[in-house]
């Protein structure tokens, strides 16, 4: 079996994606890297907005005509699968296989008899299946630590396509982790629809797990250079966990904390369980413990009943934390959520004169922040060649991507320092520097041809 996979969605789509595809490898399958070349097509599906949802329809209606010519399965996975409008769509398309984001390692089992499988709850074996470790090198990797969510926002889909939540055993994390580190990986993400929420499920304390806050400790003391997480929410985020970031190392000064809306009168039509004057206090103390820490958000604008004077309050609260980076969203209504049921949907234009005001607001904030490191020296990790010849791309430990040229002693991929020369809104632009804080000589810009030349393995 020749298989391609298709992923839409979150980092939590990628991970599952990287589990199923090992599935597939083990049960000797070929993975391929398109569609044209597959017998076996598979599409790991977002159902978050509606913009992902039509992907999702597009791309079934030209697997439809491709499947009348020439036979190939077609099989649909991940969020929108275990929807009943994924379902209808599935059937309507004439998927062959299907399954839900609870029964990944149903795979094989789904393929043999072609059928259409889904479970809400996680399933024992998924839960502490380990992934095989990616590529020898690879730099950066995801590590789920639970899966679900427990609270229920009323545009949110997920609660519905993940279920409730579960999380995961910190054995089975470190043992993950392990492999990840014999692989070389430098930097790694620790995922979860609510990370904060972890040890805590279905609002109960586990036996056994330690918070939040006491796992980044536990990961941050095993030899792992830089570790991230997403995503927060303000409603379980505890002062420890930026104490844990501070006082580990590893952990890398980068939080993104949600906020959806910067009005009380939102925040409850929204189910979001906390205030405005509740989150602006985890700002305070992440700021009090983390005073470089970089901030950033997801703003969902044009939510139904949302007042010109609401969104001003998003705003302000805007400008009061001055973050660096943020998601900012239309409201789109997902069928079967409590908001799509009980609210009415804001005009169109509306929501888009919304957003564009607070693009540019956050273009302005981006700017000023990033700005501010310029001259600063920062730890970056290129994970490989920018799109412009000669230089390298990657991020630094706040999330910021970064392009530096290459330099003598480092021209591929690794973490390295760079010195921010100059910041745009979303890019910044370094030089690497020696142990000692010395520009690195930037390697001589040659052309193939010249480049052949001096190789002289090439010469022979
Ligand atoms: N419409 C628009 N944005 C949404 N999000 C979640 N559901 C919706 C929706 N129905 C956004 C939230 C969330 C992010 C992952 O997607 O901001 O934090
Ligand atoms: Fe990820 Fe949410 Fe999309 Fe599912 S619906 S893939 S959890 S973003």
């Amino acid at each position: 079996m020749k298989a391609h996979m298709i992923t839409y969605g979150c980092q939590m789509n990628e991970y599952d994606t990287h589990t199923v595809q090992s599935q597939l490898v083990s049960l000797g399958a070929d993975m391929v890297h398109s569609v044209d070349e597959a017998d076996f097509v598979l599409i790991n599906t977002c159902a978050i907005r509606g913009r992902p949802v039509n992907k999702v329809r597009s791309l079934l209606g030209d697997l439809r005509k491709l499947k009348t010519r020439r036979p190939i399965v077609v099989g649909m996975m991940g969020c929108l699968a275990q929807l009943q409008e994924g379902q209808d769509m599935a059937e309507e398309y004439g998927v062959d296989v299907l399954i839900g984001p609870g029964s990944l390692l149903e795979i094989g089992r789904v393929l043999e008899n072609n059928e259409k499988f889904w479970a809400l709850n996680f399933r024992d074996e998924l839960h502490d299946h380990i992934p095989p470790p990616p590529p020898q090198g690879t730099l950066q990797a995801h590590l789920t630590i639970m899966r679900g969510c427990d609270h229920h926002c009323t545009y949110c889909i997920v609660p519905q396509t993940r279920g409730p939540q579960v999380s995961r055993h910190p054995d089975s994390i470190l043992r993950e982790l392990d492999t990840l580190l014999a692989a070389g990986v430098q930097e790694v993400t620790l995922l979860g629809q609510n990370v904060n929420a972890y040890g805590f499920d279905q609002g109960a304390r586990m036996a056994g797990l330690p918070t939040f806050a006491d796992l980044l400790r536990l990961v941050g003391r095993t030899g792992i250079r830089r570790v991230k997480f997403t995503t927060s929410h303000p409603m379980n985020f505890t002062e420890d966990v930026a104490m844990a970031m501070a006082d580990t190392p590893a952990i890398c000064e980068f939080i993104h904390l949600p906020m959806q809306s910067g009005s009380n009168r939102v925040l409850r039509r929204m189910a979001r369980e906390y205030t405005r004057e509740q989150y602006l206090q985890h700002i305070a103390d992440i700021r009090k413990h983390l005073p470089n820490a970089v901030l950033s958000t997801d703003v969902i604008v044009g939510f139904p009943g949302e007042t010109e004077e609401d969104f001003q309050q998003t705003l302000d609260l805007y400008d009061e934390v001055g973050y660096d980076q943020a998601f900012m969203f239309i409201y789109s209504a997902r069928p079967g959520t409590p908001s799509h049921k009980h609210f009415e949907d804001l005009p169109k234009e509306l929501k888009t004169e919304r957003l564009g005001r607070l693009v540019e607001l956050q273009k302005q904030w981006s700017q000023r922040r990033n700005a501010a490191l310029v001259g600063s020296a920062q730890e970056v990790l290129l994970r490989g060649d920018a799109v412009t010849e000669g230089f390298l791309e990657g991020h630094t430990r706040g999330n910021h991507p970064v392009v530096v040229p290459k330099a003598l002693g480092a021209d591929a991929a690794g973490v390295y320092t760079a010195r921010i020369e100059h910041a745009t809104p979303h890019m910044m632009y370094g030089k690497l520097l020696d142990a000692h804080g010395q520009e690195l000589p930037e390697l001589p810009k040659l052309t193939p041809e010249a480049a052949a030349m001096t190789n002289p393995l090439q010469m022979a």
